[in-house]
């Protein structure tokens, strides 16, 4: 499907390992810049129901082979009941133009609705063929181990906020262990590293920048990243991440900087679990 290296998931179904993200891009942003991602390679999208831009994402990838692309969106965390969550799939691939998805995710946890009714839905999804994988995001261990044992269709990945300010080892190693992907989410942390002394020190030792390096450092630990940018440079340049590697030495350095710094969280006032705050 892709020349950019992939994972395979438990359908054997290939993952791209760089999607291009697409959080807070409007309208014309997509009309914008998905057109020059897609020309520079990407065949990898990550949209979903709350960033309103699935309607123009529909329209640009329907000048697309749509098998040539993995699209990814995800169902808000006030749509996870049964009869919600097969609506609002329902609307995300009427938006999108599409009859099916590659990948659907739980954008966040509701823990004021029965996980096991969500997962329901997806499995149904899943049966119906409007989706090849699920899997959820933001999901702590804890969410992941109750989801994993609880699913009959496998939870082929968990998108979470990763870069070398914010690992959680534990999750990584959990969904290592147990064939989940790991994506990160703001993998660039909405470019609060991209000045870090030792990210812009090993870039200039490759002569790449400290974007890439972030990238290229999350890509070794077989995480898939889904960088976002309206900047045609930066667009080409994330994806420039396998014609070279960095030094055990330098993964080493990186491996130090994480300060369990996060950059995104819920805002209970953003009414994300349908509930009042
Ligand atoms: N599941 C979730 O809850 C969740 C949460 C957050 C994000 N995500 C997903 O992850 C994607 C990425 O996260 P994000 O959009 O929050 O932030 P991000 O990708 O970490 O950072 C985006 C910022 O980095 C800049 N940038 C990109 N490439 C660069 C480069 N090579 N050099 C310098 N600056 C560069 C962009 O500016 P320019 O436009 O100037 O390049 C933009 O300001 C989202 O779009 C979304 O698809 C998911």
């Amino acid at each position: 499907m892709s020349s950019t290296p992939s994972r395979t998931l438990p359908s054997g179904d290939t993952l791209p390992l760089v999607g291009f993200g697409t959080w807070d891009l409007s309208e014309q942003d997509v009309r914008d810049v998905l057109p020059i991602a897609l020309d520079s390679g990407y065949t990898h999208v990550d949209t979903a129901e709350g960033y309103q831009n699935e309607a123009a994402i529909g329209k640009v990838i329907a000048d697309h082979n749509r098998d040539d692309l993995f699209l990814t969106s995800k169902v808000l965390p006030s749509n996870l009941h049964y009869e919600s969550l097969l609506d609002a799939l329902s609307q995300s691939l009427e938006r999108l133009g599409t009859e099916y998805l590659d990948l659907y995710l739980v954008h966040w946890p509701n823990p004021a609705i029965s996980l096991r009714d969500t997962l329901r839905a997806l499995e149904r999804a899943h049966e119906k063929g409007l989706v090849q994988n699920v899997g959820v995001s933001n999901f702590s261990l804890y969410q992941l181990q109750f989801a994993h044992r609880i699913a009959d269709v496998p939870i082929a990945a968990n998108q979470i906020e990763f870069h070398p300010w914010y690992v959680r080892q534990d999750l990584l190693e959990y969904c290592h262990e147990h064939d989940i992907v790991v994506e990160a989410a703001a993998p660039l942390a909405r470019t609060a590293i991209l000045d870090d002394p030792v990210l812009v020190e090993i870039a200039e030792t490759h002569d790449v920048m400290p974007a890439q390096v972030a990238l290229r450092w999350a890509v070794e630990k077989d995480v898939v990243v889904l960088p976002k940018s309206t900047n045609p440079d930066h667009i080409r340049a994330n994806l420039g991440l396998f014609d070279w590697s960095l030094d055990a030495d330098d993964v080493e350095r990186i491996d130090q900087l994480d300060r369990q710094e996060n950059v995104y969280m819920i805002d209970l006032d953003d009414d994300v679990y349908g509930v009042p705050a």
